[in-house]
């Protein structure tokens, strides 16, 4: 795999149990987020997909699939992220959803099929294809305005999202769920012998400088071989979940709570791939988030 594939898509696709498991937890936090934010009607509420997708995705039909010889119609339509949020049950709805995508194929196609829901009719619907990036500064001082609370859901598969992105959402009326790629790339990008591949990515990915980074990975000891005394450096153990911690810890020094354990999510093989987090300014969301979670 290319190092730009490295950062941008992974081998992983989607489907599988970790997908469903991670728009699980998502869906059940927005129905309690819009039953809270009924009770403040002060605020109008936005919701923010950063990386919405096409709404659709291609299903590999399985072995069960084949045999079962089920009709089309039969199969389960998978639902993304957008689709849920328009149908949360109990009629609850934000004020303002934008959807954005990079892809302009993808949020045409999300569009339309959207807007032929009968969910939607009722609601606020903008679609956007750029950066996601340069979306989030435009929510962030729109949110400084101090009228909108926003529930953000970053969902990329790589590491599209610059630390300064979020950055900018400190001291808003900000929620956020943000799938973080801990095994299936940042993992990768920490060599075993200490070597950052694509360091200035990693830079921008935690907002951290290369010796912070290292400094959180790596150990160094000076040990005495047959050649005298050599500096070894040895990269820490479970780093994954160091993966996970680090990006919590960075999510906390802009919002003032963060779950203690982030939803982990694995392949087939039991392997973690990455990890779904949340920050609020607000306990009380924390701890709902941290109850979805352990429920699924
Ligand atoms: C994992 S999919 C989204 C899945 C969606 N949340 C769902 O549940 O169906 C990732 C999407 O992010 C888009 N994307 C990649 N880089 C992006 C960027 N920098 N800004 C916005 N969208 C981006 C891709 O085009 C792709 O459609």
């Amino acid at each position: 795999m290319s190092e730009i594939t490295l950062v941008k898509e992974p081998i992983e696709q989607w489907g599988g149990k970790w997908t469903e498991q991670k728009l699980d937890a998502f869906s059940k936090y927005v129905w309690s987020y819009l039953t809270i934010m009924k009770k403040y009607p002060y605020w109008q509420t936005i919701y923010f997909d950063g990386f919405a997708g096409s709404g659709s995705r291609k299903k590999i039909k399985n072995e069960l699939f084949v045999q079962l010889k089920l009709s089309a119609e039969d199969e389960i339509v998978y639902k993304g992220s957008a689709e849920r949020v328009l149908n949360i049950k109990d009629n609850l709805k934000f004020n303002y959803y934008y959807f954005i995508d990079t892809n302009k194929n993808s949020i045409l196609k999300l569009e339309e099929k959207l807007k032929s829901l009968k969910s939607s009719r009722d609601k606020k619907l903008a679609f956007r294809d750029g950066d996601s990036n340069k979306w989030l500064m435009e929510l962030a001082s729109t949110l400084k305005t101090n009228k909108f609370a926003a529930l953000v859901l970053l969902d990329p598969f790589g590491m599209q999202i610059n630390w300064n992105s979020i950055q900018s959402l400190k001291g808003t009326r900000s929620d956020i769920w943000i799938l973080v790629p801990t095994g299936v790339i940042v993992n990768r990008l920490l060599d075993r012998k200490g070597k950052l591949l694509l360091r200035s990515k990693l830079e921008s990915f935690f907002g951290l400088d290369e010796k912070s980074i290292r400094e959180e990975f790596y150990e160094t000891k000076t040990e005495d071989t047959l050649f005298g005394e050599t500096e070894i450096t040895r990269k820490v153990l479970e780093p994954i979940e160091k993966i996970a911690n680090l990006y919590l810890r960075r999510l906390n020094t802009i919002w003032k709570f963060t779950i203690e354990k982030p939803l982990r999510l694995n392949n087939n093989h039991g392997f973690p791939i990455f990890h779904f987090a949340f920050a609020s300014n607000n306990k009380n969301a924390v701890k709902i988030a941290s109850q979805i979670i352990k429920g699924v």
